[in-house]
């Protein structure tokens, strides 16, 4: 048994007063949760005190909440590692570590109704309906299921993990900012029907995303979703998919996002490291090096980007001017561009994704004949956490 010191945000709302900030002394072993910690003091403390809670297990996904600022679950986040945190978090601030307390918090972008009770249905529940969560196949309906092959479902394993805690949404910084934004559980939704093969209704779906001002573009890339769920669902992952297959229906991205990725992918497959001088031309107009057709669109964005570039240069965040003049790109050792290119017929023949943010690959172990530096998608990651569960 340990003596841990949580700093809870509380608001009762009965009271008339506004939101204020409680310490309570827990005694628990350190592997017991917080979830623990709360109930503990509720139990002995103050009976008032609201957490909303069912299985204690990380299935129902009730118990959303932000511990020392981070959101989560507050029943698989154990005392003892957030009292951890909690010191590390003092020290960086030069304060003393003994004096750490674990801070526990409702959940960001939502009204709070009670204590760590929040109202999700404005930002959470509403956008999960709003992305027609159900199957909408066409044809008549089979006799029996309707049957697919496990591999095709591979795909849409990770979506699947959702137990709609709300955790992305309560860290999604584009939320903050664009509170209409449909946000990282209903679009993880979303992909969960774009990936179904029963599903028929793919093309409109992506259109509805793409063309909502508040849709997959509105996302930031800022990650505090991934490192949030705590089933690995990695809602970004499933907009860089909702992206990817939008640009493979041809729908315009307003951010060239989808050029740019693909622009990414060519240039190194050509000359196995990014060749800077190149990127900008090839996410505005597809082609390699001479062989460019700028569209009126590449023109205009290309004359639009330089005030950007000199900006990036100026600040240091683009490495150096010569970096964007074509032609002097060090090229790999030798044999090295045919590693690379090895990669990209293993990817392209194993069907796996080039994707930056597919996370996963550091659990998959590799074949034999497997290159082990090449990016494996999730297919490989699914097939590989089933074989392990
Ligand atoms: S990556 Fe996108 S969806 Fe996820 S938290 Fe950041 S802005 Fe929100
Ligand atoms: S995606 Fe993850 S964090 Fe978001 S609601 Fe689902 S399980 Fe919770
Ligand atoms: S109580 Fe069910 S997920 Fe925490």
């Amino acid at each position: 048994m340990a003596d841990y010191t949580i700093k809870v945000r509380r608001f009762q709302p009965e009271s008339g007063e506004g939101p204020y900030w409680e310490q309570f002394k827990v005694e628990l072993e350190p592997s017991l949760s917080v979830l623990d910690a709360l109930l503990q003091t509720k139990d002995r403390e103050d009976g008032s005190l609201a957490v909303r809670c069912s299985c204690r297990a990380a299935i129902c996904g009730s118990c959303g909440m932000k511990i020392n600022g981070q959101s989560g679950l507050g029943c698989k986040t154990q005392i003892g590692e957030a009292q951890e945190l909690a010191e590390k978090k003092m020290g960086a601030v030069g304060g003393s570590a003994e004096r750490a307390v674990v801070v526990i918090e409702p959940m960001g972008n939502m009204p709070v109704i009670k204590d760590l009770v929040t109202d999700m249905e404005s930002t959470h529940w509403a956008k999960i309906r709003r992305v027609t969560p159900w199957l909408l196949p066409h044809g008549a309906p089979p006799e029996r299921e309707y049957i697919v092959e496990p591999e095709s479902m591979l795909d849409i394993t990770q979506p699947m993990a959702c137990i709609q805690c709300g955790a992305c949404v309560s860290s999604c910084l584009s939320m903050e900012a664009d509170p209409g934004f449909i946000g990282p559980a209903a679009l993880a939704k979303a992909y969960r029907f774009v990936g179904d093969p029963r599903d028929a209704e793919t093309k409109e779906r992506l259109h509805d995303l793409a063309e909502d001002p508040h849709g997959i573009y509105d996302c930031t890339h800022c990650f505090a979703c991934v490192d949030a769920c705590p089933k690995d669902v990695a809602p970004m992952d499933q907009i860089m998919r909702l992206r990817r297959r939008a640009g493979e229906e041809g729908i315009e991205d307003p951010n060239s996002g989808h050029d740019h990725e693909i622009a990414f992918v060519k240039i190194i497959e050509k000359k196995g490291t990014l060749d800077e001088s190149l990127l900008l031309q090839e996410s505005f107009a597809p082609g390699i090096k001479g062989k460019l057709k700028p569209s009126k669109r590449a023109i205009k964005e290309m004359l639009g980007s330089i005030p950007t570039a000199i900006r990036g240069i100026k600040t240091g965040k683009m490495r150096s001017l010569p970096k964007l003049i074509p032609g002097i790109h060090h090229k790999l050792p030798d044999g090295a561009q045919d590693d690379v290119k090895a990669i990209y017929k293993h990817a392209e023949e194993h069907n796996e994704e080039f994707n930056l943010y597919i996370k996963g690959e550091e659990d998959v172990e590799p074949e034999p004949d497997e290159p082990t530096d090449a990016i494996l998608g999730d297919e490989a990651a699914a097939a590989a956490e089933s074989e392990s569960a």
